[in-house]
Parts: C-alpha cells; structure tokens; sequence
C-alpha cells in the first residue's frame, strides 16, 4: 500500500515539476511565474481542485512517443476566488511551449463543459506557442472543440482571458471569443500572423511588441480590454475584476456590502458641467464620486477614449457604467466608441448587470473617414445594443444630448426605465449655432438676427423641460444628490421583468 501510495506521490510530483527546472528558471528570468504559481495567486489559498494531472499526449511522431509530460502543457480545474466558484486553465510554457495538443484541448473543453452545466466562469490564463506543430491537424481540431465552446458558454458564463504569453495564429480565436481579454505588458502578445510572414508578404518591418503587444491591443486594435505591468498585478487585478460578476447568467452580480451610504451628497458635482458649453471636464470624476467607495474598474481606459465604459457598484451591487467623455473629440460618438460600448453594453445585459448611461454627446462624429469607414453600420451596433437590453437602464444626461446620439444613449423611447437629467441639461436636434444656420439660412448675412435667433434657440431647447415636458426625462436631478437618485432607482429596478420576442437569435449589424 505505501508503495501504491509512494507512487502517486511520484507522479504528482514529476506533474508539477512541468517541462523541469531548468525551463522553470527561464520562464522567471523572463519576469513570468509558471502556470501553477499563477493558479496559486489567483485563487483562494487551498482551494484547487485540479483535474487530469495525468493526462499525456499521444502523438508517438517526431520522436514524442519518448517524451511525455503529465498534465501535457495545462493545468486545469476549479477554485474559489473569494469563495466564489470558477473553472481555470492555465497552459504551462515550460511543456512544449504551452503548444496545445489533442489531450491539452481535451483538458480545457472538459472544465469549459462542467462550468457551463453548473453556471461558473472560465478563466484561461494564456501563455502558448499556438498549435503542437507535431500533432497537425490534431491540434487543428483541438482548437477548434475549444472555439464551439467559447461559443457555447458565451451568454452563459463568463469568460475571461489573460494573455501572459505568446498567443499567435488562429489561437488568438478563443480568446477573442471570449469576454474579456487582459494582458501583460511586455510579455504578451498577440497576432494572426507574426513578423516574420508580415515581412514576407507586406515587406513591413515590425517587432512583436509593435505588432501585438499589450500597448497595441490596448490603444490601437482594441482588441485588449486593459494590460498590467507583470504577473502579480494582473493577477490580483483579475481577482478584484472577478468579484464584480455573477457566475452566470442565471444569477445576479454578487452584493458587496459596503459602508458608503447611499445619499452621501456630492456639493462639487453641482460644479462639474462648466459654465462654458464648449468647455470640457472628466466624466470619470462623476463615474467616481459615485460609486461606492470609489471603486471602478475601467474597460478599454486607453482605446476609443471618447466613451468610458466599466464596472462600478452601487449600495453593493454592480452596475454597468457607459459615459460620454467630455475630454476627447468633444464626446461625439464615432466607430471606436460605438463598437467598444456596443459590446460592453451586450455583455452587461447576458449577465444581469444594471446600465447607467451618462450622457453629454454632442452627435456623431462628421467626416469622410468615418462614413467610409462604416459609421452607419458600426454606430448601429450601438443602438441595437441598447434597443435590445432588458436589464435596468437608468440614463443620466449631464449636458448636451443632441440629435440621433440623444436616442442612442439609452434614451427613453429605447425602454430606458429611468432617465434623468442635470439642470445643465440641452436636449434638442442639434446645437443652437448649428441649427439656426440651417432654419435662417436665408438671413446668414445679418449677424444681429442670427445673433438673436440662436439665443431664441437656445432658450428654448438649451435645457431639460422640453424632453421632460413631454415625460422623456423623467426628473432633473441636482448634481449633488445623483448618488441617492441612482441608489434609489435601482432598488426600484432590482426586481424588473422585460422580455424580447422569442426568436432563434438576432441579427445584430456586425
Ligand atoms: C511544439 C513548441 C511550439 C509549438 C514552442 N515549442 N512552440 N513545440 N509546438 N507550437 C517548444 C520549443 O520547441 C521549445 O522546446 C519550447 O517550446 C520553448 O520554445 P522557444 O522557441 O525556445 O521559446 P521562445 O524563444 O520564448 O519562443 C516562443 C515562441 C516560439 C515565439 C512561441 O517557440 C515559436 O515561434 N513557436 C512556434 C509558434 C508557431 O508557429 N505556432 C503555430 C502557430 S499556428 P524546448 O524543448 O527547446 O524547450 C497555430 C494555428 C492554430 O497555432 C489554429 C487554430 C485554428
């Protein structure tokens, strides 16, 4: 029996020593924990439950059949994250690289199969050299059972991605399918084809961090919802991120209880908007003093920066937050800010989470780029989202709500249950210079009539009372107490029922 039990300790043991020591010192020398250090940051201590530790490839060409490695490049199982439950994978670069075989792919759909039968999420902690160039099409298929998965939990649980490593060709597939993606600055990457075939066939000359490293997922593509300085922070970074959401769509967001009271007055919110209508300030200084405690954590910070989406809570529970900024490109929405809000938007409403709409838009963007580039289709995105949404939407309009962008924001004719108003307010077709040049065209050359027709435009629709007189805004609010008034409302909302019409699927503009 000692022997027997001797045996398994044998085993285990050579399962955590990976792809061996040596290759463990490389992977810290590069600033990098291994896969089963990063599973012992992320979860709760003692709480992994790991699954087929003893699983080997069963590739015998190119002399594999000689070396095999248990648990074959992945770490898989559940914990708790805060005693919450969820499934993680955890691809190990010391074996082959992190490549994913059969066997690996087999590992990570079994967790993404148990986490979508009991409603937990999936979190893949990605570091991998993309397909096992040994197995072919093997592999092939490996990544293709993960991506029907990534398909069929998505809506059902959340998944998140965070890329600690390389991630290159369709590998990136998965990870984009997912909900999330987070990154680690200059040891991750992600791209469909590297340098190397850039160069051959663009004749451009890249570096791997130019091409898709965490700066350029971030700011440029998109295609990264945020990035962190190394392991540790991204790490702990994604346990705060994790405590926001429920485990499924099933559930509501978890309720953190927390002692910031629900009508603590904010006197310098009745000085946010300045006086100036052309003159900017932070909306991300109204997202924070609202919230509890000030916690927020921004999605996309650096990308499209002329929306601010996140997550934040509100007495306890989590709430969606999508916020015109002010400081970039006046507010306006544009293709960027559209399709960065549009998912955000669809993500909130998969999982029970509540939106809050903070609004000053001045329109949508003006030029040739944009309506080349599709605003039309990509704008849509953003209108259907919100057109769809069946979670509480409560929207706030600080200042401008001009024109198609005012019914974009999660307007009242959009079943937004709740939308208020600042005194600050302007609600009307367009801004009083722009709307006077077009109705008094005909008297353009006397500058006193214009003069006097834009301040008549400007009393008149400058303000909230016009959309209020007409029940399109439901109150105008005084700054300071926004806190008490989205508290309030959403305790109202928490047990609000809205169904769509049944239908297979939609046919959201793409
Ligand atoms: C098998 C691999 C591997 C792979 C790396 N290794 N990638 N083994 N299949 N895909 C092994 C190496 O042989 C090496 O083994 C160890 O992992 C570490 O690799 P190094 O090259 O020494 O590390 P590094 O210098 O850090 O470079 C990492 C790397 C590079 C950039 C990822 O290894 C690389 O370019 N690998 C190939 C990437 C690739 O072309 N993958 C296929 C992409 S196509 P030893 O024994 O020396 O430690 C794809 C299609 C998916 O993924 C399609 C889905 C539909």
């Amino acid at each position: 029996m000692r022997e027997i039990l001797e045996q398994l300790d044998r085993k285990r043991s050579a399962a955590r020593l990976g792809g061996g020591q040596r290759r463990i010192e490389s992977q810290h020398k590069k600033g990098k924990l291994t896969a089963r250090e990063r599973i012992e940051l992320l979860l709760d201590n003692d709480s992994f439950e790991e699954w087929d530790m003893f699983v080997e490839h069963r590739c015998r060409d190119f002399g594999m059949g000689e070396q095999t490695i248990p648990s074959d490049g992945v770490v898989t199982g559940y914990g708790l994250i805060n005693g919450r439950m969820v499934f993680v994978f955890s691809q190990d670069f010391t074996v082959f690289g992190g490549s994913l075989s059969e066997a690996h792919a087999e590992k990570i759909c079994k967790i993404m199969d148990q986490a979508i039968r009991i409603g937990a999420p999936v979190i893949g902690l990605n570091d991998s050299g993309g397909a096992r160039i040994q197995e072919g099409v093997a592999s092939l298929a490996g990544y293709a059972e993960v991506f029907e998965r990534n398909v069929l939990a998505s809506g059902v649980v959340p998944q998140v991605s965070m890329i600690m490593g390389p991630c290159a060709g369709g590998a990136v597939y998965s990870p984009a399918m997912t909900d999330f993606i987070f990154m680690v600055e200059d040891s991750s990457y992600m791209f469909v084809t590297g340098p190397d075939v850039v160069k051959t066939v663009t004749h451009e000359e890249v570096t791997h961090e130019e091409l898709g490293g965490a700066v350029t997922h971030t700011t440029r593509s998109g295609v990264a919802d945020q990035a962190f300085t190394n392991d540790v922070e991204a790490i702990l970074q994604l346990r705060r991120f994790m405590d926001f959401l429920p485990s499924s769509c099933r559930e509501k967001p978890p309720h953190r209880p927390t002692a910031d009271p629900i009508d603590r007055a904010e006197d310098a919110l009745d000085t946010l908007v300045p006086d100036n209508p052309n003159k900017p300030y932070d909306m991300k200084e109204l997202i924070e003093k609202v919230v509890d405690e000030g916690d927020f954590f921004e999605l996309q910070p650096d990308y499209a920066k002329n929306i601010v989406i996140g997550l934040g809570r509100l007495d306890g529970n989590t709430v969606g937050f999508v916020a015109n900024q002010p400081l970039v490109l006046a507010g306006c929405l544009d293709i960027d800010s559209a399709r960065k809000a549009g998912r955000f938007v669809r993500f909130c409403d998969c999982f029970n989470i509540p939106i809050i709409t903070l609004v000053d838009v001045p329109g949508f963007l003006p030029g040739t780029a944009q309506e080349y580039g599709g605003i039309i289709k990509h704008g849509s995105k953003l209108l259907y989202a919100y057109a769809e949404a069946t979670v509480p939407k409560i929207t706030l309009i600080t200042r401008k709500a001009y024109g198609g962008a005012y019914v974009v924001m999660a307007s009242k004719h959009l079943r937004g249950d709740l939308n208020f108003a600042w005194p600050t307010a302007e609600i009307a077709v367009m801004g009083p210079k722009g709307a006077v040049e077009i109705i008094f065209r005909s008297d353009m050359d006397d500058p006193a009539k214009i003069e006097e027709r834009t301040e008549e435009y400007r009393t008149k629709f400058a303000n909230p009372f016009v959309a209020g007189a007409r029940g399109f805004i439901d109150d105008v609010i005084m700054p300071k107490d926004t806190r008490k008034r989205l508290c309030r409302s959403l305790a109202m909302l928490r047990d609000k029922k809205l169904e769509n019409p049944w239908k297979k699927h939609d046919n959201i503009p793409l």
